[in-house]
């Protein structure tokens, strides 16, 4: 395959530079958004559920005079037993080059690398807990246009940090930009496993003082095993997750003044976020949102002309 946007490992440095340049351009001219010899048919194959992404990639391929084409899993043939590839191969046939692909097992795409046509685009809208490359990028871009350097920023991230794979690109490609990451894991949700570049922190209310950048995480209760559910229904009716492991408002006076909150959403009014966060002038989860639109854009702008 050619040219594909899998996960941030794929990126250089000079590849994040240009696409955070080019969404910034889409960013500062919303009304002159049209590049000319655009007009591709682009398939958004949802094979797990999204708002979010899917609703952001449609609008990024829309901006750019494309054609975008929504395919959730359960209303496609892949519910007769027709495999990813061969879904893939038929919209090929049918003239698609680019397809945006979200899935729920970890690395699908290795599957498909060999034996998909060469001139296929291939970006990756999430795979399983492993990756979310878009999602990193439209986060970091969102701190950047807060006016925070990465170097050296303390990024906590709080929840179920096992199963994200939010937390796992954001990590690679904060790494790359000499961030420090630290997580808060709840007892329940630790899984044993290190995420590499990852500092374990074991008292939130320290963490949150001592950052700079909070980002709040959803329990990925899809990808917990029976056991994990299990375990956190008995939790989850004996304590409240708010008071004990969420952003609270005892929580938010610890912040500092000049910190950020971020959540990659789909955030949990009250669970992992108490509402008043939404109201705070240090979050950011609604510019993360608006964010995503401009960074997908330049995403379809460089890899279909080939410029990363
Ligand atoms: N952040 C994120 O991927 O949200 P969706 O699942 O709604 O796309």
């Amino acid at each position: 395959m050619s040219r594909e946007l899998l996960n941030i490992d794929d990126l250089s440095l000079n590849d994040i530079d240009r696409i955070f340049q080019k969404a910034n351009t889409f960013y500062t001219h919303p009304n002159n958004l049209t590049t000319a010899g655009y007009g591709k048919d682009i398939a958004l194959c949802f094979w797990e559920n999204s708002t979010r992404t899917r609703v952001s990639f449609e609008l990024a391929a829309k901006h750019l005079n494309h054609r975008p084409m929504y395919m959730y899993a359960k209303q496609s043939s892949a519910e007769k037993g027709e495999s990813l590839l061969d879904t893939l191969l038929t919209l090929y046939a049918a003239g698609i080059r680019c397809f945006v692909i979200r899935h729920p097992q970890d690395q699908y795409y290795l599957s498909l690398m060999d034996d998909l046509p060469k001139d296929v685009v291939l970006i990756n809208a999430g795979d399983g807990k492993h990756g979310h490359p878009s999602q990193a990028l439209l986060d970091v871009f969102t701190l950047q246009h807060s006016g925070v350097s990465l170097q050296g920023l303390r990024v906590l991230f709080v929840g179920d940090v096992a199963h994200s794979r939010v937390v796992r690109s954001n990590v690679k490609l904060m790494h790359k930009m000499q961030a420090q990451c630290w997580a808060y894991v709840p007892e329940h949700l630790q899984s044993g496993e290190n995420i590499a570049n990852l500092e374990y922190k074991d008292n939130l209310d320290q963490a949150i003082v001592d950052c700079d950048v909070v980002m709040m995480l959803r329990g990925q209760d899809e990808r917990w095993s029976e056991q994990l559910t299990g375990q956190h229904k008995i939790h989850a009716e004996n304590e409240s997750y708010l008071q004990q492991y969420g952003l609270n408002q005892e929580r938010l006076k610890l912040l500092r003044s000049d910190a950020l909150i971020m959540h990659p959403g789909p955030f949990r009014r009250n669970i992992e976020i108490d509402e008043q966060v939404l109201q705070d002038p240090r979050c950011l989860i609604w510019k993360q949102v608006q964010n995503g639109v401009y960074i997908r854009m330049a995403i379809f702008d460089l890899l279909l002309a080939g410029q990363i």
